[in-house]
């Protein structure tokens, strides 16, 4: 790192004392250098190298990137950072070697550098970008409501923004992504990856997988603790657990043992307790949060499917609402009594022929309770439609048909509209709550299955 010292350092230092007294010079913001800066460091252009397959070895110097990681750590870029920024002269972008060296000359760029001339033009977007940086330019950061679709038989998880219903984006890369969460503060997306074992950790903002945790064996669905500390991972591979992985270190730092291979895992609403369903044993297994340790469990008489929970006046579960192998409609088993009080079948439609084929023993899998906890609502399978209920006294509201094989469940949090993964027809259904209508159906990617909802973080720079 030693090895050369440039001209750029040298300017930088002797810059110093001029800028601390130049109000005029901007300062330069760390966040777009995070947000936006490193990304070009890291993107492969065709023809070219990466900045960082060489600059991991030589000056100016970048961190090298961890085994596996596509991004580098908080503190990595932190020093990247103090590192890059005397590479350029604020206010300056003409004057910054970090956007001269790699110009073509014939752009303004300097004669030569060894790593190639990378921007052919002043008006290049990566150019511009690097200029905005060097000008002062910082982030401001937004929240936005995502409804965030699954593929089981693709690849990729689509992102839909409730207002327009419209596809915004595509998360990439995941084979056979199964479960999705995103973490309270919306800056990451949680994917449990059934092809890779892994969970896949998303930037929000960038909608890239920057890290893959290695999975105690091939997980299901996932959930993620109330204050965002930990990510809970059913593992369905026996003799089944839940892994638990720690959001700071994004370390997988415990298997706690459970009753059988576990297919889904809740988090309840007061976040006491993950709640982990097993197909194999019929078993719910009850993990208490604070200890990471089973508390209970209670076994019923069919395989666990998808599950969802009342509250109390004070917050503390009620009840899990909770489908069964086989069974068109759910149980409800009371949270405290740890006992199942009631089963509830969902009508058959007359005049309409059932649907039998691929129901992977499950004819009622999907369920999610208005953010006001005044409705449930439930797949039929059997029936292509969606049944609601109101709570707390589980009356029949309505059925509402909504295409072939509706499988899982969300309702973003202003509580006006359901979406629902149509497995059958590669699409999500949108049913408008107050109405109690179909009012549109968006095409996704292969058969969808798992999906949620929240505010995600994005970065738009001002
Ligand atoms: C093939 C390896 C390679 C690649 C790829 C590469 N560089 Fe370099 N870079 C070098 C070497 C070697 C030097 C030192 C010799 C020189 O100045 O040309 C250098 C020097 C620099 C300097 C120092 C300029 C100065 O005034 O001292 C900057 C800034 C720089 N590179 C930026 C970049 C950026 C940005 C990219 C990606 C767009 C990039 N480099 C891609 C090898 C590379």
């Amino acid at each position: 790192m030693t090895a050369f010292v440039s001209r750029a350092c040298l300017l930088a230092l002797t810059a110093v004392p001029v800028l601390a007294q130049n109000p005029a010079r901007p300062a330069l913001d760390y966040t777009f250098f995070k947000e936006r800066v490193q990304p070009i460091l890291l993107e492969k252009r065709p023809g070219h190298a990466r900045c960082v397959a060489c600059h991991e070895h030589g000056s100016p110097p970048l961190q090298p990137l961890a085994a596996g990681a596509a991004n580098w750590s908080e503190e990595q870029s932190r020093k990247n950072f103090a590192i890059w920024k005397m590479f350029v002269v604020p206010g300056e972008p003409l004057k910054s070697p970090l956007l001269l060296h790699p110009l073509a000359r014939e752009a303004g760029g300097d004669r030569f550098h060894a790593g190639g001339k990378h921007w052919k033009s002043q008006s290049d977007p990566e150019w511009q970008t690097l200029a905005a940086w060097v000008r002062g330019r910082t982030m401001a950061f937004g929240g936005a409501v995502r409804v965030l679709q699954t593929n089981a038989a693709g690849d990729n998880v689509h992102v839909i923004d409730p207002a327009t219903n419209r596809v915004v984006a595509a998360i990439e890369d995941i084979e056979v992504p199964h479960g999705v969460a995103i973490a309270p503060d919306g800056a990451r997306i949680y994917i449990t990856d059934e092809a890779l074992r892994t969970l896949d950790v998303v930037d929000a903002r960038t909608l890239k997988v920057f890290q893959r945790i290695p999975l105690s064996g091939r997980p299901n669905n996932l959930d993620v603790a109330r204050d965002g500390s930990k990510v809970y991972v059913g593992i369905r591979q026996a003799p089944g657990a839940v892994d638990v992985i720690h959001t700071k270190s994004l370390t997988n730092v415990k298997s706690v043992p459970v009753k059988g291979e576990i297919h889904n895992v809740y988090v309840t609403p007061d976040g006491k307790y993950a709640v982990a369903g097993s197909i194999a044993s019929s078993t719910i297994s009850v993990i208490d949060t604070s200890t990471d340790t089973l508390a209970w469990t209670l076994t019923l008489d069919a395989g666990i499917r998808p599950m969802a929970f009342t509250r109390n006046r004070d917050g503390s579960t009620k009840d899990i609402i909770v489908q069964l192998s086989n069974f068109h409609g759910f149980a409800v088993v009371d949270f405290a009594a740890r006992k199942e009080v009631r089963r509830i079948t969902l009508p058959d439609v007359p005049g309409r022929e059932k649907e039998t084929q691929g129901l992977q023993g499950s004819p009622s899998h999907g369920l999610a309770i208005t953010p006001d906890g005044k409705m449930l609502w439930a797949t039929s399978k059997y029936y292509d439609s969606v049944a609601a209920y109101s709570l707390p006294d589980y009356q029949l509201l309505k059925v509402i048909p909504v295409g072939l094989h509706p499988e899982w469940l969300t309702i973003p949090p202003d509580g006006s509209k359901l979406y629902v993964a149509i497995a059958g027809d590669d699409a999500a259904a949108v049913v408008d709550i107050r109405k109690m209508e179909l009012v549109k159906k968006i095409p996704v990617g292969a058969v969808p299955k798992r999906n949620t909802s929240g505010m995600l973080l994005t970065a738009s720079s001002n």
